[in-house]
């Protein structure tokens, strides 16, 4: 479904649930991370973007209270505006953004509401970030309210940590806002600027769903995180200038003293400090328009999840074999792992070719089919003026 298709859908859902048309609409996209994995957190780099699929959040204002309608699900939850209270589920990423809201001064009022995709849930490419921006755009364009970019993604991050219960970074919020058509958005994580860099038209990423949708994901994504920490704390003892994150440490620092911490912390940290070394090199290549080399960083990337961070699982790791024996350029898991999708660098004219064959070897392992999508960088997260008629 294209995102105009994606945005009309919604509102005839919106009016076939409601009976009326919306007055306030917003488009989040998802995101797909290349490279540079789990060091957002770690005040890192990130190489991502913006993909052609997402989310829409249409809303029509009312007297009373608050209906949202997951057109998708087929399911309503309804809230108070007094109380926002989480009541579980996919509401509590929308009424996260509500209190967050509240919390900075919109002025909230009652509203009918209806969101639908083009992302699957699950499928790592952060539909969750998508809901949170879509809402709070659609919601702040319905009270008038505006904030910087960067706020909004702030919001939506302390939406999802504080009522989902996932500490994550901002990765996801801000390649859904800032994602930008045929480039790769390169965000530092310490300052928070982002930049972009051209990514070639003749190639595309393939999203390649494994449907493995672990259920400790949340669980895991946070001890990696504290992880994390621990190796930061060693560093920040042991070295002679400040260490804040482990971003501080640069690969040479980090393979003197390494020996000295515990074998599986230590390993997290590798992960960490190589993967924000990929994000300088990788940046270098694509504006020398050197893919081959670029890809290759991609499948080292993928080699130190599966070794140092451990967060791969066999599926993801058939997929990345698949892709290279195929011919693809780079392939790597995309976004927390433990399942969802390995995003896979390919020339658009060998699309169908290496499509299918990683589908034939994913097949002939699990005997279920495996997802694959082809996404280009594009623009990220925007208002949408509903249009009088289609
Ligand atoms: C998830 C989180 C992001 C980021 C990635 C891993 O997508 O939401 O903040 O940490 O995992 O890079």
């Amino acid at each position: 479904m294209t995102r105009d298709e994606l945005i009309k859908h919604t509102i005839l859902c919106h009016e076939s649930k409601f009976g009326k048309r919306p007055a306030f609409a917003a488009y989040a996209p998802g995101r797909v991370e290349v490279l540079g994995n789990h060091t957002d957190y770690n005040e890192g780099f990130v190489l991502s973007a913006a993909v052609d699929a997402g989310i829409c959040f249409v809303l029509s204002p009312c007297r009373e209270g608050i209906t949202l309608h997951a057109s998708d699900l087929n399911e309503s939850a309804k809230a108070s505006l007094e109380t926002l209270d989480l009541p579980g589920g996919w509401a509590n990423y929308i009424i996260g953004v509500l209190i967050e809201l509240q919390k900075l001064g919109a002025p909230l009022t009652g509203f009918d509401a209806t969101f639908s995709g083009s992302i699957p849930k699950g499928a790592g490419l952060s539909s969750s970030a998508a809901i949170e921006t879509a809402t709070a755009l659609a919601v702040m364009a319905g009270g008038g309210f505006a904030l910087p970019k960067l706020d909004i993604a702030k919001l939506c991050q302390r939406a999802e940590m504080d009522a989902v219960g996932v500490r994550c970074g901002l990765l996801d919020q801000i390649s859904s806002l800032y994602g930008k058509a045929d480039a790769l958005i390169h965000t530092d994580f310490r300052t928070l600027d982002v930049t972009t860099v051209p990514f070639p038209a003749d190639e595309e990423f393939l999203i390649c769903d494994t449907g493995v949708k672990h259920s400790l994901v949340d669980s895991e994504y946070n001890s990696r995180r504290a992880q994390c920490e621990t190796a930061r704390d060693f560093f920040a003892e042991r070295l002679k200038h400040p260490v804040s994150a482990l971003r501080d440490v640069s690969p040479a620092e980090f393979s003197a003293l390494c020996s000295e911490l515990d074998g599986e912390v230590a390993r997290r940290a590798a992960h960490v400090v190589g993967e924000n070394d990929r994000v300088a090199r990788g940046v270098e290549l694509l504006k020398a328009g050197d893919l081959t080399a670029f890809g290759e960083l991609m499948f080292e990337s993928h080699e130190s999840s599966v070794h140092n961070f451990e967060n791969s699982c066999e599926e993801l790791d058939c997929v990345v074999s698949a892709a290279r024996e195929a011919g693809a350029l780079g392939a790597r898991l995309s976004g927390g792992g433990f399942g969802g999708s390995a995003v896979v660098l390919v020339p658009k004219k060998q699309e169908e070719t290496i499509t299918a064959k990683m589908k034939s070897a994913f097949a002939s392992k699990y005997e279920r089919s495996l997802t694959v999508r082809a996404a280009v960088p594009s623009a990220g997260a925007g208002i949408i003026q509903i249009p009088g008629e289609f």
